[in-house]
């Protein structure tokens, strides 16, 4: 039996803390997107763990797979399995032998393009990781796998092909010098220093040794036969979505988005799975109570934003609310997991969440945060949008019209500040009379049930409707 969790805003809905959760009766977590730009944050007995790339369900002793749909910076990856060791864990972590991996050139790379996008304000705000170039080359069939990683030789091939292009890439297409780019800075946290970026031998010899170590330690497989072996011996899986349906890069709002897709489709494609075995499963999708957003693009509903961040699209409604944007952002600790960014605050968008419900056929929600907007006189959520003179019900396809989308706004009573521990063991009839009314709201809408409710950042602070494994 499986399970997929898929983020149905812009990332940030707490997917990691519900992975978790239902994870405790999962055997196999395996992410089918992303690489290392996605933050979890896992509180498990008083300890909080920070992954970006190694699926949280490690944490709890499960078996962590990144499928080929994945982009792996190994020095991410191994970074992470050993802090892990380090606090005492033995993570089992499995890598798709398609899933392409990021090198150095590629973290320059994003760093270079967000500068130039600057200057004309088409910034995308990416989290510099180095993603998007690396989806650029496996697209452009020149990217570097986990499999070649294994053979000293055709990596060597493989990056006499591509680096020089890099090279010229940055040199002659960006204007950059050399010399600048790839001199004197060092940038330890790559595992290669910055100035060899651009180096054939460098690369060969750090990212053999990374071969060398996939191969001690029997990490890599063939990601579709390794995990319907899996589900064929009776193990639950659940497959992990990174970020949200709004930064898809079909679904979300382009150019703002990130290169993989998040929403469900991803899961067949990004694992080796057909449609069908994740569609016979579970399809949970995570909402926040609010909304938040790091990086640029439009926000309809916005409360506030991070003066400066979004020039093109301030004039939306950020500003106007701020004092309520900062102490949402305050109470929820809506600094991004990755980049420590501050993240934008808005109310619930349900144009968005019909979308995303649409796109991934949600069978159940897992609404996150509701404890946050504890304590508010009103709770407010964007019902419908007025564009270009009619009203409508669902995100525009252009990111120029959504930016021109005016929210109706739907309000709630708001609920109060109540002992939330005593609730997550009391049950859902203990969530506030006025925050079930919310809830139920947000079900209806999208037909679908609610699975479970967060009511504070810890695993233990949830109050479960559903378990989709019982
Ligand atoms: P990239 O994935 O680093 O290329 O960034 C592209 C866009 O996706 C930027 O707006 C990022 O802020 C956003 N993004 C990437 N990963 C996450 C995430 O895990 N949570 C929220 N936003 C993300």
């Amino acid at each position: 039996m499986t399970v997929t969790i898929v983020g149905s805003q812009l990332g940030d809905e707490g997917k990691g803390r519900v992975v978790d959760l239902y994870g405790a009766a999962a055997d196999v977590v395996a992410r089918y997107q992303g690489g290392d730009n996605a933050g979890h944050t896992v509180v498990e007995g008083g300890n909080e763990y920070k992954l970006s790339l190694v699926p949280s369900g490690v944490v709890r002793g499960k078996v962590g797979v990144l499928g080929n749909g994945c982009v792996v910076n190994p020095d991410t990856l191994f970074d992470e399995i050993d802090t892990l060791r380090e606090r005492g864990l033995d993570p089992d972590v499995r890598l798709a032998r398609r899933a392409h991996v990021i090198l150095p050139y590629h973290r320059v790379l994003d760093g270079i393009e967000e500068d130039v996008k600057s200057d004309s304000d088409r910034k995308v705000g990416t989290t510099g990781r180095g993603i998007g170039p690396t989806y650029e080359d496996k697209a452009g069939r020149r990217g570097i796998r986990v499999g070649d990683l294994l053979d000293s030789e055709l990596l060597r091939e493989k990056l006499e092909y591509v680096v020089p292009q890099k090279r010229a890439l940055a040199e002659k297409v960006y204007g950059v010098s050399m010399s600048e780019a790839i001199g004197g800075s060092s940038d330890e946290s790559d595992g290669v220093e910055t100035g060899e970026a651009f180096d054939v031998d460098a690369l060969h010899e750090q990212y053999e040794r990374y071969g060398e170590r996939l191969k001690e330690e029997n990490m890599t497989v063939e990601a579709g036969e390794f995990l319907s072996s899996r589900l064929d011996a009776g193990d639950e899986v659940i497959f992990e979505g990174a970020q949200g349906t709004l930064i898809d890069i079909d679904h979300g709002n382009y150019p703002y988005v990130t290169s993989s897709n998040p929403t469900a489709g991803g899961a067949a494609t990004g694992t080796g799975l057909s449609p069908g075995v994740i569609g016979d499963g579970d399809i949970i999708g995570i909402v926040k109570a609010y909304l938040t957003r790091v990086g640029s693009g439009p926000l309809p509903t916005e409360l506030g934003g991070v003066v400066g961040d979004t020039p093109d699209y301030d004039e939306q409604g950020a500003g106007e609310n701020e004092d309520l944007a900062e102490y949402i952002r305050e109470e929820g600790g809506e600094y991004g997991t990755v980049t420590g960014r501050p993240r934008r605050v808005a109310w619930l968008d349900m144009p968005m969440l019909r979308h995303a419900a649409r796109a991934s056929g949600f069978t159940g929600l897992a609404v996150n945060h509701i404890d946050v907007l504890a304590g508010l006189d009103e709770v407010k959520v964007g019902y419908s949008y007025d564009v270009d003179g009619e009203e409508i019900f669902t995100i525009p396809a252009t990111t120029e019209r959504w930016g021109r989308c005016e929210p109706n706004f739907r309000s709630f009573d708001g609920w109060p500040e109540v002992d939330w521990s005593e609730v997550a063991d009391e049950g859902y009839d203990a969530i506030p009379e006025n925050a079930q009314t919310y809830l139920e709201y947000i079900s209806d809408e999208l037909d679908a049930p609610i699975y479970a409710v967060g009511i504070g950042p810890s695993r233990e602070d949830t109050v479960v409707l559903e378990h989709p494994f019982e």
